[in-house]
C-alpha cells in the first residue's frame, strides 16, 4: 500500500509520496500531433516534462504540456467545474506518474473551507476506486496502468500546512506546542485564501473562513494593465514566470513589471490582513500565526507586518506551495502506517 498526498489547487497540482515530489499547473489542453519531438539540443529543460493521460477514454496534455503545445486550453476558477471536470484527471496525473500500477493507494486530498463541506463526499466518491489510465510518453509509447485507489481522506486545505508542521515523515507527532496552542493558519493560494483556526487541535467553525484574495486578483490586475499597454490578453496562468523575474517580453517589446508588482502585492496584503483582522475579531487569544501557500511565500514579506501577533517564521527554502500537500501525506502516514487514528478535524 501506498500513501499518497495530492492538493488539487486552482493554480498548481502538488503531489508528494514521501521519496517523491510532483508539481504541475492545473491546466489540461487537447492534445496534438507533434510531428517535432526532439529538443533540437540537448538543453537540460528542468521540470518541463511530458504529462499526456488519457481517463475515460479522453486524451489530455497536462500542465506546462498543455500550455505550451495545446490549441485548446482549459483552465478554471470555478469551483464547481473545478470539481466536475478538473479534479479527477488531475489527481489521477498525479498519482499515475507516482506510483506503479496495481499498487494500492490510500489517498489525503484537501478542498478549500468554503466548498469542503459541499464538495467532500463528491471528491472521495470521484477518486476512489479503480481507474483505468493510459500515460503517453513524448515519443507516443502508452504505458497502460490500473490505478487502484482504496481510501481518500478529505481535509480542509490549510489543515495540511498544519500536519506538515506538527507531524514527523513517519507521521509521529514532533512540535507539540501546535497540538496544545491556538493556531491561525492563512493559506493564500492562486484563486483562493483560506483561513482556519486550530484550537488544540480543533476546527474552529466561526475562525475559518474562504475569499477570494487568492494571487490571481493581483495577476489580474497585472493583466489588465498589461493589455492596455499592449493589446495581448495574457493568460493569468502564463505570468508567473514574468512576475518572477520583473519583466515580461510580449511581440519583442519589455514590459517591467517590478513597480506594479510590489503595488499590487501590496495592496492584496493589506486585503488579506484586513480579512485576518474581521474574521478573528473575538480570537484575540491565538497564539500564533502560520503563513502558508504558495501565494503566502510570495506576499508573506508585505503581510508580515501587518499582521497583529505572532506569527511563525516561514521557512524561506521550502517551497510553499507543497506545504499543505507533505502535511497530507504525513496524515497520512499518521492516519494508516501507525495503526492509531489521531482526533482529525474532518471529523
Ligand atoms: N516556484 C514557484 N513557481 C510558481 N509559482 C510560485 C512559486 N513559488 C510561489 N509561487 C506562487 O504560488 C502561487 C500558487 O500557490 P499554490 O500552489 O499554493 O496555489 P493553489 O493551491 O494552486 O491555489 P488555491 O489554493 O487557490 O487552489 C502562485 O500564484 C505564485 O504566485
Ligand atoms: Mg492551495
Amino acid at each position: 500500500m501506498e500513501i499518497l498526498g495530492i492538493d488539487i489547487g486552482f493554480g498548481f497540482t502538488k503531489a508528494s509520496s514521501g521519496e517523491q515530489n510532483l508539481v504541475f499547473k492545473s491546466v489540461l489542453g487537447e492534445p496534438i500531433d507533434i510531428q517535432f519531438r526532439e529538443d533540437m539540443l540537448t538543453v537540460e529543460t528542468a521540470g518541463e516534462e511530458h504529462l499526456q493521460i488519457e481517463v475515460d477514454g479522453k486524451s489530455y496534455f497536462v500542465g506546462e504540456l498543455a500550455e505550451r503545445q495545446s490549441n485548446v486550453r482549459f483552465f478554471t476558477l470555478d469551483q464547481d467545474q473545478f470539481i466536475g471536470k478538473f479534479a479527477k484527471v488531475l489527481a489521477l496525473t498525479a498519482a499515475a506518474r507516482m506510483v506503479k500500477g496495481f499498487v494500492p493507494i490510500n489517498l489525503v486530498t484537501g478542498l478549500p473551507i468554503g466548498s469542503y463541506r459541499k464538495h467532500k463526499d463528491d471528491l472521495a466518491k470521484l477518486l476512489v476506486g479503480e481507474h483505468k489510465v493510459v500515460l503517453i510518453n513524448a515519443d507516443g509509447q502508452r504505458d497502460e496502468k490500473s490505478i487502484s485507489i482504496n481510501k481518500v481522506r478529505v481535509i480542509p486545505q490549510p489543515f495540511g500546512s498544519l500536519f506538515n508542521l506538527m507531524l514527523n515523515d513517519l507521521g509521529e507527532m514532533g512540535d507539540k506546542r501546535l497540538v496544545r496552542d491556538k493556531i491561525g493558519l492563512i493559506d493564500v493560494g492562486f484563486r483562493t485564501s483560506d483561513y482556519t483556526i486550530s484550537d488544540k487541535m480543533r476546527y474552529s467553525e466561526r475562525g475559518s473562513r474562504t475569499t477570494d484574495s487568492g494571487i490571481a486578483r493581483a495577476f489580474n490586475v497585472i493583466a489588465t494593465k498589461l493589455r492596455e499597454s499592449s493589446g495581448v490578453n495574457i493568460e493569468l496562468y502564463r505570468l508567473y514566470e514574468a512576475i518572477d523575474e520583473g519583466s515580461i517580453k510580449i511581440r519583442g517589446k519589455v514590459y517591467d513589471l517590478k513597480t506594479l508588482t510590489e503595488q499590487v502585492f501590496g495592496q492584496l496584503a493589506t486585503t488579506v490582513a484586513n480579512e485576518v483582522d474581521r474574521l478573528w475579531v473575538d480570537d484575540w487569544d491565538i497564539d500564533a500565526m502560520v503563513i502558508t501557500g504558495g501565494g503566502g511565500a510570495v506576499l508573506a514579506k508585505h503581510l508580515q507586518p501587518l499582521l497583529n501577533g505572532e506569527v511563525m517564521a516561514l521557512d524561506l527554502k521550502a517551497d510553499m506551495r507543497m506545504y499543505n500537500v507533505n502535511g497530507y501525506r504525513k496524515f497520512g502516514q499518521h492516519l494508516w502506517a501507525r495503526g492509531s487514528a489521531p482526533s482529525s478535524p474532518a471529523e
